[in-house]
């Protein structure tokens, strides 16, 4: 699972579908004899341990590859890296600050290898999770227009990259884009998204007319300098009390201030709650990927016939 994009939307259905039945069932002993390899190349706290509790949760084991103690330091290769650690598991969740370095990474390793976020190019599994918080939350399936705000480091952050790839698949949302300073998308990213669906904004004037509001944080580990956000942009009870009574506000985390802590508890503040069920997506990411697809939940009827008319 290296990028969104080569997803279909009937796969993704099945995955949630599936997340839900692991949500409600005893944990499955599957995996006794499965490995999953975690390989991060930058700090991760719930990518990292969600697939951890997921894979253990599947009865499967987990290694740890630390980066700070391998031989990398000995001066060995990404190849050789790579080509080793292949040997030691059956799949493998792998995160590296540079772009394209995970697919560089599935070309070595002749197993499953699922993209744990490369540099600002793409996050498919946070994505996916952001979307079935969606799904859960909001028809995207009936005929309505919703309307979906990212606020905040559009450049690098590789969450919103993949979902927005993944929004494009729903003729029905309409994205909204609020950059903080210095943020805006770059010619890279205007090139990837579907410009017709997108429009750029420079203010929370109109926060009203939003349902979905994703959030992100100043990604100061790939820029040069800091910035503050600005007070404006702050999400706060203030102008929580504009937003609408059913929408979902969301955020991958961590953040930093871009939401302030005294909205938490407000129903509509998915960022914790959603967390949640990033161990049952990743279970059924797993299980996709390791199994057959026999082992599937069927996708609902009415969401095939949905589906269908794309
Ligand atoms: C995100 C990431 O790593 O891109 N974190 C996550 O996996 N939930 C978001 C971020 O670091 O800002």
């Amino acid at each position: 699972m290296l990028s969104v994009k080569d997803l279909s939307i009937k796969y993704i259905i099945n995955l949630f579908e599936k997340s839900i039945y692991y949500k409600s069932v005893p944990e499955p002993n599957l995996y006794q004899n499965k490995i999953l390899m975690n390989i991060f190349f930058e700090p991760s706290t719930r990518t990292m341990l969600s697939f951890e509790s997921a894979m253990y949760k599947l009865g499967g084991k987990v290694i740890t590859f630390n980066k700070d103690i391998s031989s990398i330091n000995k001066g060995e290769t990404f190849y050789d890296t790579m080509k080793t650690l292949s040997s030691y598991a059956d799949i493998f969740v792998i995160r590296h600050p540079e772009i394209d370095k995970v697919q560089e990474a599935q070309k070595i390793i002749n197993k499953p290898v699922i993209n744990g976020g490369d540099g600002y190019g793409e996050h498919p599994t946070q994505a996916l999770l952001d979307l079935f918080t969606i799904y859960q939350n909001i028809n995207i399936f009936d005929k309505n227009q919703y309307n979906i705000l990212f606020v905040g480091d559009i450049n690098k952050s590789r969450t919103i990259h993949s979902l927005i790839y993944l929004l494009e698949n729903f003729p029905t949302i309409k994205i909204y884009l609020l950059p903080y300073d210095g943020c805006h998308p770059d010619n890279f990213l205007l090139n990837k998204f579907d410009l017709n669906n997108i429009t750029i904004i420079n203010n929370l004037e109109n926060i009203d007319i939003f349902d979905v509001i994703y959030y992100t944080r100043y990604q100061k580990e790939r820029h040069n300098n800091n910035i503050d956000i600005p007070k404006e942009l702050i999400l706060d009870s203030n102008k929580l009390k504009k937003i609408k009574q059913n929408a979902i506000i969301m955020h991958p985390l961590p953040r930093n201030n871009e939401i302030n802590s005294e909205i938490d508890n407000d129903s509509r503040c998915k960022y914790f709650t959603q967390l949640e069920d990033g161990v049952y997506l990743r279970m059924a990411i797993i299980n996709s990927l390791i199994n057959s697809s026999s082992e599937y939940v069927d996708i609902k009827k009415e969401h095939l016939f949905e589906i269908s008319k794309w």
